[in-house]
Parts: C-alpha cells; sequence; structure tokens
C-alpha cells in the first residue's frame, strides 16, 4: 500500500495556501486541517466574551478563559472539507470576518494559545495522511514533515484576492481596509516571538502571483504525488 505522509502548508495571510491544500487533501484521500481556522475560532470566542481590540488586549483574560474552548472539524460532504465548530457551534462563516482577522494576529501571538492548538494538531496528524496548512507547520508543528510547501505572492495580488472572495460573500468592505489587514498580518505574523512566520529551511518555496488556481493545483500535486513515490 501506498505509505501516507505528512504535508505541512505555510505562508503568508491570503497566498491561496487554503484553497490548493483542500483540493490536494480531496485528490489524495488526506484529511485536510485549517489550522487558521482554529486561531480564528479561538479570536471569535474571546471576541464574544471579553473586550479584545487591536490597541486593548487581555493576555491574561484570554489565558483564564482558553480551557472553555473546544474545537473540532466536522466533514460537511457537500463542501468536501471539515468546517469549525467552536464549543460545537458552526463558525465557518463568522470566523472568517474581517472583524475577527482583525484581532486574530493577537490572539494568535500568545504562547497558552499556542500550546493548546499546536497539541491538537499535532493529534489530528499524528497518523499522516494530512494536508494542513498555517503558519508554522513545517518549523513547529511537524517539523519533520515530510513534504513543506511555503507559499508566497505579492500583498498586492493577496488583498486584490481577499477582497474579492469577501464581496463575492456579499460582505460590505473597501479594498483599502483588506490591504491595510494583509499587511498587518504579515507583520505580525511575522514578528512575534513565539513561532514566527518563517519558511523553514527545507521549505519548498511557492510563489503564485502569476499562476491560475489550475496550474498551481497541478504544480503542487505533481510534487506531492513525486514525493509519496520517493517514501
Ligand atoms: O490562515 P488564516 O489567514 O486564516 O489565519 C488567521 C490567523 O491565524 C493568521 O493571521 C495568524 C494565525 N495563525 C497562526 O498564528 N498560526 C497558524 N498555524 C495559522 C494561523
Amino acid at each position: 500500500m501506498e505509505k501516507k505522509i505528512t504535508i505541512a502548508i505555510d505562508g503568508f495571510s491570503s497566498t491561496g495556501k487554503s484553497t490548493v491544500a483542500k483540493r490536494l487533501a480531496k485528490e489524495l484521500g488526506y484529511v485536510y486541517v485549517d489550522t487558521g481556522a482554529m486561531y480564528r475560532a479561538v479570536t471569535l470566542y474571546m471576541m464574544r466574551k471579553i473586550f479584545v481590540s487591536e490597541d486593548n488586549i487581555d493576555e491574561e483574560a484570554i489565558i483564564r478563559h482558553l480551557p472553555f474552548i473546544n474545537l473540532h472539524f466536522e466533514f460537511n460532504e457537500d463542501l468536501g472539507y471539515g468546517e469549525m465548530y467552536l464549543n460545537n457551534e458552526n463558525v465557518e462563516k463568522e470566523i472568517r470576518y474581517l472583524e475577527v482577522s482583525q484581532q486574530v494576529s493577537k490572539v494568535s501571538a500568545i504562547p497558552q494559545v499556542r500550546k493548546k492548538l499546536v497539541e491538537q494538531q499535532q493529534e489530528m496528524g499524528e497518523n499522516k495522511g494530512v494536508v494542513m496548512d498555517g503558519r508554522d507547520i513545517g518549523t513547529v508543528v511537524f517539523p519533520d514533515a515530510e513534504l513543506k510547501i511555503f507559499m508566497t505572492a505579492s500583498t498586492e495580488t493577496r488583498a486584490q484576492r481577499r477582497y474579492d472572495e469577501l464581496k463575492d460573500r456579499g460582505d460590505d468592505i473597501n479594498f483599502e481596509d483588506v490591504l491595510k489587514n494583509v499587511k498587518d498580518r504579515d507583520y505580525m505574523d511575522s514578528t512575534r516571538e513565539d513561532s514566527p512566520l518563517i519558511k523553514a529551511d527545507d521549505a519548498i518555496e511557492f510563489d503564485n502571483s502569476n499562476l491560475g488556481l489550475e496550474e498551481q493545483f497541478e504544480k503542487i500535486l505533481k510534487i506531492a504525488k513525486d514525493k509519496i513515490a520517493e517514501v
């Protein structure tokens, strides 16, 4: 039988990691784990329970609330991937709101938050056969992953993709706010002390600024199949 591997896909926000990762998991028959959704769900919980704003973050209160958070993914047949549940409530849509995006980098910089989520992610991937996307998958969660991909694309390309996605959903937003959020998160995610976003030494850098979805997917699928055949 074909050996299953662990595939880690890391990169800045809105590089299209999750679109490729979802399709790749489906094609290979692997489990897809969107770790950004987990950080977003924790942030949403905190925004509902305690006051969290960009320049006011009560770390102690966040840490105190952590034990009351239960996260799981539930596979949705129609969508073909697992949706995020926060204490048994489907929060898949709500966690993508710009308000949550504006707070998530602050919450995800707290080491206790990371510890809780990293442990859960390691459990989800312990049997391999997983495609996990995030910021620290190849460096912290699965440093021994057989395949690591580091996705990049220009800031403007990423902001435009994110803007189109939110507009398509009917959100009332403007491009400048989305661009600012992408830049702010890039900065915060790559300069935080605990597990900053950096390319793992053995990750393959993949710039998709000028690639369509199909082309991108085909290239990554080939890289993954070659790797699976090699192990
Ligand atoms: O992938 P995303 O844009 O949905 O992630 C939302 C935020 O969560 C991102 O700005 C930083 C944080 N995150 C993280 O710190 N570590 C991960 N493995 C995934 C996401």
